[in-house]
């Protein structure tokens, strides 16, 4: 099977090109194909006519999207469709990667594939549009949401927890906002998996249980066995320009569906620290 990536270089791209084996990947940065010229992505799904394009470009700064509205849309929306539109004239398949911030962060049990879509940021709403029109333009797409991503090969939350829990003996973090966090291994795994079975429709992937970022927190310090206190604190206190979501769990029904059972946060935690302890 042939593949191409778009972001690769980035923190969960780095993650499938390490653990996608036994296929002919392609992966491309933005210094490759800038996905918001289609005549870019066009001449780069051409060159390498893959069967499968993984799209995971994209502008990803939650914060850097309330500012910057246009480039969001550029990249997360708009680049999407330049994406779609091409995998769709190449007669080959979509997979996109999408978020838990489509939905409105206030539920109180996980979300399923086809609850309503209520973005409450922009970075969410230029990711639930880049959904709709990919669907309208490739049916046979599969959109696969994920939430809190961490690993190696990129800035992610543990390291910066690691970082400040090094330098400091008391650090406050926030008890009031519950997800479940997701190792790239993991998810790459599990988007190699759904590849080879030619998934279609809307996926939810992250590791199996949820925890709040304090109790991340408190997971990794004491697994790296650092000396930091970890205290709970409200999101009130870190005030930032895009709205965070209380609650994002997701279902992960329709990924048992595809037969994917995922390794616990905590499980992928401990790995994580292993792989990160490994020089390279
Ligand atoms: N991180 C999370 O917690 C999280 C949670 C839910 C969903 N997701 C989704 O998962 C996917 C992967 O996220 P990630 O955390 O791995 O992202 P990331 O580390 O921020 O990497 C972003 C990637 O997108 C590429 N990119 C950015 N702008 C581009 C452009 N105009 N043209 C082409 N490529 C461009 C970057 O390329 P260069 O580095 O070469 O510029 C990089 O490879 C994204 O779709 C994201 O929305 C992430």
């Amino acid at each position: 099977m042939r593949v191409t990536i778009f972001g690769a270089t980035g923190l969960l791209g780095n993650a499938l090109m390490r653990e996608w084996r036994g296929d002919e990947v392609t992966g491309l940065g933005s210094r490759d194909a800038d996905i918001r010229s289609y005549d870019q992505v066009a001449a780069a799904i051409q060159e390498h006519r893959p069967e499968w394009v993984v799209l995971a470009a994209a502008y990803t700064d939650v914060d850097g999207c309330e500012t910057n509205r246009d480039l969001a849309f550029d990249v997360n929306c708009h680049g999407a469709v330049n994406v779609a539109k091409a995998a769709t004239q190449a007669g080959a398949r979509l997979m996109f990667l999408s978020t838990d911030y489509v939905f409105n962060g206030e539920s109180c049990r996980p979300y399923e594939i086809d609850e309503a879509l209520a973005p409450q940021t922009v970075y969410g709403k230029s990711k639930a549009e880049a959904e709709i029109e990919i669907r309208r333009i490739l049916p046979k797409a599969c959109v696969l949401r994920t939430s809190w991503v961490f690993g190696v090969g990129g800035k992610s939350f543990p390291d910066t927890i690691l970082d400040l829990a090094g330098t400091r003996q008391e650090i406050e973090v926030v008890n009031d906002q519950r997800g479940s966090p997701t190792y790239t291994v993991d998810l790459a795994r599990a988007i190699v998996s759904l590849c080879r079975q030619e998934a279609t429709g809307t996926v939810h992937a992250s590791n199996r249980g949820d925890c709040t970022w304090y109790e991340l927190a408190t997971e990794l310090v004491g697994a790296s066995q650092l000396s930091a206190r970890v205290h709970p604190t409200s999101s009130d206190k870190f005030v930032r320009p895009a709205k965070r979501p209380a609650y994002s769990v997701l279902s992960l029904t329709s990924l048992q569906k595809h037969g994917i059972s995922m390794p616990t946060w905590q499980d992928a935690l401990h790995r994580y620290l292993d792989e990160r302890r490994i020089p390279k």
